[in-house]
């Protein structure tokens, strides 16, 4: 799909489809039109071939309520054409001009608060506004009226990173929406009142409209009532999106529609793997958050990304060339780091990837900014690099179209347990699920092991080995699946405070982990969270920090495989695992960090029989992934380090590196190759 995206309209430039996407957002409307020319001038030296236009253009083509300027855009999405350039048009709805917000301040987002945010910056809108909605529509409906057949529109691109700043308005429009989600979920009252466990704190409803979001309470608000409004919150945008996707499916019927996700960083208020089912290819922005995991977490962004694409290829719709803005400190991307981080998108899926922005602003909050085209000008080692990377994303043309080849080992990555593992009133507020499942992504890493990152949508079939870390909400049938899972050969390994809840954020009686716990062979009485800076040891010379369980083995046959040697629960058993039906399941009751799960998966994996695929000298120095197509498998070899490392015994065609005469692929500092082997 996207591959053949450009292919679409005629491929202009004569270049044989499918082909990797190269690009960016373009915001001409920042320049005056002398600049335009030599922007697409520029796009063609540097191999870009595709552009998302109009994002934060509402005020520019709306002025007035009445009033549409359309010629601006007219002219440059012909002269992108012109140039051979494709335009994923976006619906222009991100940020609402100031005519609107005056004339309706009913539509601007508020906090649990109850604080406004103003207009001023962007994404000042409410979900679950009418007069928003409105508004958004009518101009969604002008934009694909006017741009339908254009021979430049390959994709509409809706509104921008819903759910960036606005994911969690309390206002009174999100009252009334919430309340009419709740009738929808629950159908009555006191299935309500059941699910959130009202008989708590007095807190029994008996009139829909008592019920509110949880605004700034005088404690913590009913933890149901938290985990359902997460829920509406991400349904509330999705709402939007299918709103404005509906109207483009119906006038351009034939042209494919995405959004713009965030997978990245601490990012959770948007249900992803859910959303995907709406749009027509999943589409990502990643930004680095500099830091001792920053190139795993890219990785593992990207390669949660295409387990949200079901393992199709994605689209990389936003990452930097250099500097953000918006951190503490903007840290300039070191050399080769440009280069690297863009192919190891492409290495975990994307078939496109685009840049937030072609040229950098010479105002406005994003100034300093990096994009394609720097403040220096073309004349400038970034526009240099930038032209590099193009020429070899052309080489890659190849890889376009193929598919992810799973993994011996599957991470599962669960947004209800994200979303109520986080949750307060708990027995630990420093618990972090994304950083716990990274951490078992780094571990792989270093052994050099694949792993994908999969959802509960996915086929966790697929997977030899399947690591499910604080898998907190377990509904009675994913534990049916994950004892399927075990009983017909797979391996399971879940981590503390797993099994513990149902959908209602219930917990299951009779003992830790609930759910999970006949599968597991143990019982926990009680937690043992840890206070932050305090760790035990645990017999097999790993350390465990913020979490401990005492945990008493319960099944016959149940190994212990490691014990405390320290703390309260000195001489119990710390790592469990349980042979059960044809696989086993266990069991890991503390934290153990990346050294800790580095040291302790080979023996989890042992009798899954999976081991690192490359040579033992390179295995955790370099990181692998593969995609497939009917005839190839595509290797991508990424060096994680600073020194090169020599990558010996590997055939096939080299897409991108260079092997000596002995067929020696040598990767230079955050270097990267890729190798085309044939499929037997
Ligand atoms: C994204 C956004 C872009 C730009 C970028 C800067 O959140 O979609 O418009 O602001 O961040 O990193």
């Amino acid at each position: 799909m996207i591959s053949t995206l450009l292919s679409r309209r005629g491929g202009a430039d004569g270049a044989p489809a499918p082909r990797l996407v190269y690009g960016a957002d373009y915001n001409p409307e920042q320049w005056p039109r002398s600049v335009w020319e030599e922007d697409v001038r520029l796009m063609r030296e540097a191999g870009v071939n595709l552009v998302s236009l109009a994002i934060f253009s509402w005020a520019r083509i709306q002025p007035a309520e009445d009033v549409w300027d359309f010629t601006w855009l007219d002219d440059i999405m012909d002269l992108l054409h012109a140039g051979g350039i494709g335009v994923d048009l976006a619906t222009a709805t991100a940020s609402p001009p100031p005519w609107l917000t005056a004339a309706h301040p009913e539509i601007l987002p508020v906090t649990a608060r109850g604080e406004t945010l103003w207009p001023g910056a962007r994404q000042h809108w409410r979900p679950t506004s009418p007069v928003f909605r409105e508004h958004a529509l009518r101009l969604v409906r002008q934009m694909a009226t006017r741009y339908a057949g254009h021979p430049a529109l390959v994709a509409w691109h809706v509104n921008n990173e819903l759910g960036c700043h606005n994911v969690h308005d309390y206002s009174d429009d999100a009252a009334r929406a919430f309340r009419d989600w709740l009738r929808n979920r629950y159908s009555t009252l006191d299935a309500l009142n059941d699910a959130w466990g009202t008989a708590f704190w007095s807190q029994r409803y008996s009139d829909w409209e008592q019920i509110l979001p949880p605004r700034l309470a005088a404690s913590h608000p009913n933890p149901t009532q938290q985990l359902d409004f997460k829920r509406f919150s991400s349904d509330a945008l999705k709402d939007h999106l299918r709103a404005e996707r509906a109207i483009l499916r119906e006038i351009t019927p034939g042209v494919p529609v995405t959004t713009n996700f965030m997978v990245m960083g601490g990012t959770k208020g948007m249900n992803y793997p859910d959303w995907a089912e709406e749009i027509d290819f999943v589409s990502n922005d990643h930004y680095v958050h500099p830091g001792p995991q920053d190139r795993d977490e890219l990785s593992f962004s990207a390669n949660l990304t295409s387990g949200i694409s079901g393992g199709r290829p994605w689209f990389l719709m936003e990452h930097s060339t250099s500097a953000v803005n918006w951190q503490p400190v903007n840290l300039a991307k070191r050399p080769g780091d440009l280069v690297r981080d863009a192919l190891l998108h492409v290495a975990h899926g994307a078939d496109a990837v685009c840049f937030f922005q072609w040229r950098q602003s010479a105002a406005g909050a994003e100034k300093y900014h990096s994009a394609m085209v720097p403040h220096a000008g073309p004349d400038s080692e970034l526009f240099r690099t930038v032209t590099g990377l193009g020429a070899t994303l052309k080489a890659l043309s190849p890889v376009a179209g193929s598919e992810r080849e799973p993994a011996p080992v599957g991470i599962l990555y669960d947004w209800d347990s994200w979303w109520a593992s986080e949750q307060d009133s708990h027995p630990t507020t420093l618990l972090d699920y994304r950083q716990e499942a990274l951490d078992w992504y780094s571990a792989l890493l270093a052994l050099g092991i694949r792993a994908d990152l999969v959802t509960t949508r996915g086929d966790l079939h697929r997977h030899q080995v399947l690591i499910a870390p604080v898998l907190h909400v377990v509904p009675a049938d994913l534990a049916k699946t994950l004892t399927r899972f075990v009983e017909q050969g797979g391996h399971l390994v879940t981590t503390y405070f797993s099994g513990i809840v149902d959908e209602n954020d219930h917990v299951w009686l009779g003992g830790y982990p609930g759910a999970l716990r006949d599968l597991l062979g143990i019982r926990i009485e009680e937690f043992g969270p840890l206070p932050a800076g305090e760790s035990v040891e645990l017999d097999d010379a790993t350390t465990g920090s913020l979490w401990t369980d005492r945990v008493a083995v319960t099944a016959p046959g149940t190994e212990v495989l490691a014990r405390y040697r320290t703390g309260v629960h000195a001489g119990r058993p710390a790592v469990t695992r349980r042979p059960a039906g044809r696989g086993s399941a266990a069991y890991v009751s503390t934290r153990l960090g990346v050294e800790g799960v580095t040291s302790l998966l080979p023996r989890l994996l042992a009798p899954a029989g999976v081991a690192g695929e490359l040579p033992e000298d390179a295995r955790g120095r370099v990181e692998t992934a593969v995609r497939r197509d009917a005839a190839h498998r595509y290797l991508f070899l990424v060096n994680r380090g600073e020194q090169a490392v020599p990558v010996r015994g590997l055939s096939g065609d080299v897409l991108v590196g260079v092997a000596d005469a002995d067929g020696v692929l040598t990767l230079g500092p955050r270097g990267v190759a890729v190798l085309r082997q044939p499929l037997a």
